[in-house]
């Protein structure tokens, strides 16, 4: 690779926006950004305006000359835009990060056969840089081309290397659904408390303040998840009288998540296929 390096981006919506604004806010030298993008939304639009070339759709760019291609349109569309991207490239090689959901690299292969390619996997915490990303690249990707996708998604919170691509099924279920488990567990403890009859609290903000609080004690300690709970659940007290129910001798909650995850692996195998 050259130094100088044309990036375009597919797709500007949570996840594309979330990558460009990591882009944008921490520079990465000598890349020109270009973006794809049909409905500019109020959030980036000025950012997009002032930082990159925008296109509204693949028949708009006039010449093809991208190093690399960040596709994060919806899974559902992805074939059509290989398809156009295929036509305007004409042939030049380039580098492909695709970070969409059930979606195999040989999906890719078919349209770009023998090109570099890296399968991600991040999450919603992207928008406050609290992502953490699964990265698996084909036999084809460089240094070069590994280094600068970690460089990217640095920018948006924690990556990590995975060898088997097989394993994003089960990522995606941790950690590409987890934010949506927490949420459900605030939602579940706001509605619980207003039920009980904390009617005139504000307890969605109760219930996000100890998300937080747990969040942050989870990261900031060197201790287990497992040892903070020991921490909190007193002998004889009302958390280990919660956790009765919670776990008992069935492990009632634990065996629930596992089989709710499972059907989510389930269901990644069978959108990939
Ligand atoms: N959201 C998550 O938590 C998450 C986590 C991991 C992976 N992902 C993956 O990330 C990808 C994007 O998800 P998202 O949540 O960011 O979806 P999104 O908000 O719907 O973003 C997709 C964007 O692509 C645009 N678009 C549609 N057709 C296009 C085209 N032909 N060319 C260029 N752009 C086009 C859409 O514009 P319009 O809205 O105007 O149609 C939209 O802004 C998905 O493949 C998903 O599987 C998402």
């Amino acid at each position: 690779m050259n130094n100088s390096q044309k990036l375009l981006i597919i797709g500007l919506g949570k996840m594309g926006g979330s990558l460009l604004e990591g882009l944008i806010s921490e520079k990465l030298p000598n890349i020109e950004i270009s973006v794809i993008e049909p409905h500019l939304n109020e959030i980036n639009k000025d950012l997009v305006i002032k930082n990159t070339n925008h296109y509204s759709s693949v028949d708009k760019i006039n010449s093809f000359d991208f190093d690399i291609i960040i596709f994060a349109v919806k899974p559902q569309i992805v074939k059509e835009v290989c398809e156009q991207i295929l036509l305007l490239s004409n042939g030049k090689h380039f580098s492909i990060i695709s970070i969409l959901a059930g979606t195999k690299i040989k999906t890719f292969d078919r349209f770009f056969k023998n090109y570099p390619i890296i399968r991600t996997m991040p999450n919603l915490a992207a928008s406050e840089g609290s992502s953490v990303t699964a990265l698996y690249g084909n036999s084809f990707i460089d240094n070069d081309f590994k280094l600068l996708t970690e460089n990217i998604f640095s920018k948006i919170g924690e990556y990590f290397w995975i060898n088997s691509e097989d394993d994003i099924d089960i990522i995606t279920a941790i950690s590409g659904s987890g934010p949506a488990y927490y949420f459900y567990l605030t939602e579940c403890l706001s509605s619980i408390a207003k039920e009980m009859g904390l009617k005139k609290i504000d307890t969605n903000k109760l219930a996000k303040i100890v998300a937080k609080g747990s969040s942050d004690l989870m990261m900031s300690s060197s201790k287990t998840a497992n040892e903070l709970k020991e921490n909190v659940t007193s002998k004889g007290g009302t958390t280990e009288a919660a956790f009765e129910i919670l776990e008992g001798s069935q492990k009632t909650f634990y065996t629930l998540l596992k089989s709710a995850i499972k059907n989510a692996v389930k269901r990644s195998k069978e959108l990939s296929n």
